[in-house]
């Protein structure tokens, strides 16, 4: 079921290329694949996180709804990496605020995995840098049902 429903999300967002070619500031990004977000409607931070994945390129598609925590079930997400808003790409889940160059990089490697997790919400991430609030050091998490590596590691939006 997961399967179609991701094949379908492949073909709209290929229905869509043309229209994303005029819009995209740079031809790479308009090869870039639908990124669907589903977030609670009173979620500041996740709109934030929104923002800037379209910033990087990123179509980006947002469900809101008040129970995301059992989309966070059905799609494997450990409950110790879980955060606020889940997205699925590519067949793969990001969990919270996952800096879109680690997203680009799984999709362009496609390793073996559920999906890229940042658990809770680091100071400084994506959507959670806010002015005067000093950035923390966070791993983005590689997992599988029974694995997980830190796959990158970022202070703010740069990494480290
Ligand atoms: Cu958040
Ligand atoms: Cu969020």
């Amino acid at each position: 079921m997961q399967h179609i429903i991701n094949r379908r999300a492949v073909l709209r967002a290929a229905a869509t290329l043309p229209l994303m070619l005029g819009l995209a500031r740079t031809a790479g990004a308009a090869t870039l694949p639908l990124v669907t977000v589903t977030k609670d409607p009173s979620c500041g931070c996740c709109g934030d996180w929104v923002q800037h994945l379209r910033a990087e390129g990123f179509p980006v598609r947002v469900i809101e709804s008040a129970d995301v925590d059992s989309l966070k079930q059905r799609l494997g997400v450990p409950p110790d990496l879980a955060s606020c808003h889940t997205a699925e790409v590519g067949g793969y889940v990001v969990e919270g605020h996952v800096p879109a160059p680690a997203i680009r990089r799984m999709l362009a490697q496609r390793p073996d995995a559920t999906g890229l997790a940042v658990p809770g919400m680091p100071a400084g991430s994506p959507g959670m840098d806010y002015p005067g609030v000093a950035p923390e050091p966070y791993d983005v998490i590689l997992f599988a049902p029974s694995r997980r590596a830190t796959f990158a590691r970022f202070n703010g939006k740069h990494e480290v």
